[in-house]
């Protein structure tokens, strides 16, 4: 991906082209930082150019600066009805242009706000957005679109925008956009390449090169020790061995103390109750949640946070066979509830019961977990939001707050006592699936069981915004690396 700049001076080469975004409302080149003696030419090139700024315009004309050899101005509509998704499309559309243009060093003006953000909310979104707006996930492609990549993205200041203020703001995206990049390469690893001890391996590697992160892989072994039923039981079917990824960030005077758990389903065939042939091979990605938490551990070691942080990957592949788990087995889980199997595609919830229970022992005052759990969390908030249930209302509410800001979004969903109803087991203590009703907030139901006693806990269903099967509102196809902004903010706010 492009390399990071603010563009202050002209540089030694012109640039091959600066964007400019533009709303239909006001003037974006008075917001930019520009002299009195560069504002004038440009202003008479627009004047001459005449965009309008209304979605989905491109206007591109010579650049009467020294700045950079052209100027294209990017329309994003009205200014009063920029969302997220808007912003995230036109930025696209800019790296798209330069690809297509064979423009390897470019310039860009973002002087509109998303509507109902702070400047610096919008900010931190926008520089993130655009910065990773030219992900690609190659690895398996025999010929690399390389050569057509832009090299060098250099940001223009806005009018009043300090060289500190604007240092500090791509410093932070640089590292999340590192975070994010890895959550989304984790995602779109295919099932054979990314195995449970594969994604145990990624995790070291990941941990050798930042500073603060140390690991512990749990094997079948210690997981037996644990008597982590769940896991065990999942594993079963598949002849690749569970894994337990254990990362931990552990500074010198933490003020807090958080687990984050993130559902490591590498594969996700159903076993038994096995999922039918069409779209199955969506389930590789069955492993997002643990890509935000390894995304997000990541970001806060970079960030050096004084906060205790632990990241829990319960990975396993769900597979049929032989050796399978059955509808009707009875699991031990490791907190010593018995439960019932009655849907083996139910296996999510059961590995990220023993991993919640293992949390315990971190003395966490919060426990998030984030898990491609549930279609049913599909069906009812389709891919524009994350579910999001728990046990303190405080701690939903800030992170749908932050939701909205981060671009993120989780929406509410209630975990009335009664739903544990619908997963009464007539041979066991509870069984691990209900029927239709309630898809996602049984599932919620079935993991407040497992939440250590006495933390703050909130599950996020991300089934329906983790990846996209086709691209959606300027995000690509594939893994989304959702929730590794949301949870890195969250975490950062957890100070103040
Ligand atoms: N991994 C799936 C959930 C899923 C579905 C994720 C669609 C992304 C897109 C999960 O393990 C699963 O199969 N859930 C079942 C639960 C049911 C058997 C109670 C489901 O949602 O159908
Ligand atoms: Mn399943
Ligand atoms: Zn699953």
């Amino acid at each position: 991906m492009a390399d990071l700049y603010q563009l202050r001076e002209a540089p030694e080469e012109p640039l091959d082209c600066i964007y400019i975004l533009q709303s239909t409302d006001s003037d974006p080149i008075d917001k930019l930082q520009f002299t009195a003696k560069e504002r004038r030419p440009l202003k008479a090139k627009a004047e001459a150019l005449g965009p309008r700024g209304e979605a989905g315009e491109l206007i591109s004309g010579e650049c009467p600066l020294a700045l950079a050899h052209r100027v294209t101005f990017v329309g994003v509509g009205d200014e009063r009805e920029l969302s997220h998704s808007k912003l995230r499309e036109a930025l696209g559309r800019v790296m798209r242009q330069a690809t297509k243009n064979r423009e390897y060093q470019i310039g860009l003006g973002v002087p509109v706000r998303v509507n109902g953000l702070t400047d610096a909310e919008s900010r931190a979104f926008a520089l993130l957005e655009a910065s990773i707006s030219d992900y690609t996930f190659d690895h398996f492609k025999s010929k690399k679109n390389e050569f057509e990549k832009i090299d060098g993205l250099h940001i223009m200041p806005l009018a009043g925008e300090s060289e500190e203020v604007l240092e500090q703001r791509l410093q932070r995206v640089r590292l999340m956009r590192t975070a994010k990049q890895l959550a989304r390469d984790l995602g779109n690893r295919p099932s054979n390449d990314l195995t449970p001890d594969a994604l145990a391996a990624a995790v070291k590697t990941m941990t050798e090169e930042v500073k603060g992160l140390r690991v512990t892989v749990l094997g079948v072994k210690e997981l037996q020790k644990e008597k982590m039923g769940g896991i065990l039981g999942v594993s079963k079917g598949s002849i690749e061995e569970p894994r337990l990824i254990v990362i931990e960030h552990r500074p010198k005077k933490p003020k807090k103390s958080v687990v984050l758990v993130g559902k490591g389903v590498t594969f996700d065939s159903g076993g038994i109750s096995i999922k039918p042939a069409a779209g199955m091979g969506w389930m590789k990605y069955d492993m997002c949640g643990a890509a935000t938490v390894v995304g997000v551990m990541r970001a806060i070691a970079e960030m050096d946070l004084p906060i205790k942080i632990i990241g829990l990957i319960p990975a396993v592949e769900n597979m049929p066979s032989g050796s399978a788990t059955r509808p009707g087995d009875i699991l031990t889980m490791a907190n010593g509830k018995t439960v019932e199997v009655d849907n083996t595609d139910a296996e999510g919830r059961l590995i990220l019961a023993d991993a919640l229970h293992f949390a315990a022992r971190f003395n966490p005052d919060v426990v998030l977990d984030f898990a491609t759990l549930t279609g049913a969390c599909v069906v009812a908030l389709g891919h524009e939001a994350a579910g999001i249930m728990g046990n303190d209302t405080a701690l939903v509410e800030s992170l749908r707050t932050l939701g909205e800001q981060t671009g993120e979004r989780v929406w509410p969903l209630p975990l009335y006592d009664e739903y544990l109803g619908y997963l009464k087991s007539e041979w066991a203590d509870i069984k691990n699936a209900g029927n239709r009703a309630g898809g996602v907030v049984t599932a919620g139901a079935f993991l407040k069981q497992f939440v250590p006693e006495k933390v703050s806990w909130a599950h996020l269903d991300i089934a329906g915004v983790a990846y996209h099967e086709k691209e959606h509102n300027g995000l690509p196809k594939g893994a989304s690396g959702f929730g590794v902004v949301l949870v890195s903010s969250f975490l950062e706010n957890l100070l103040s």
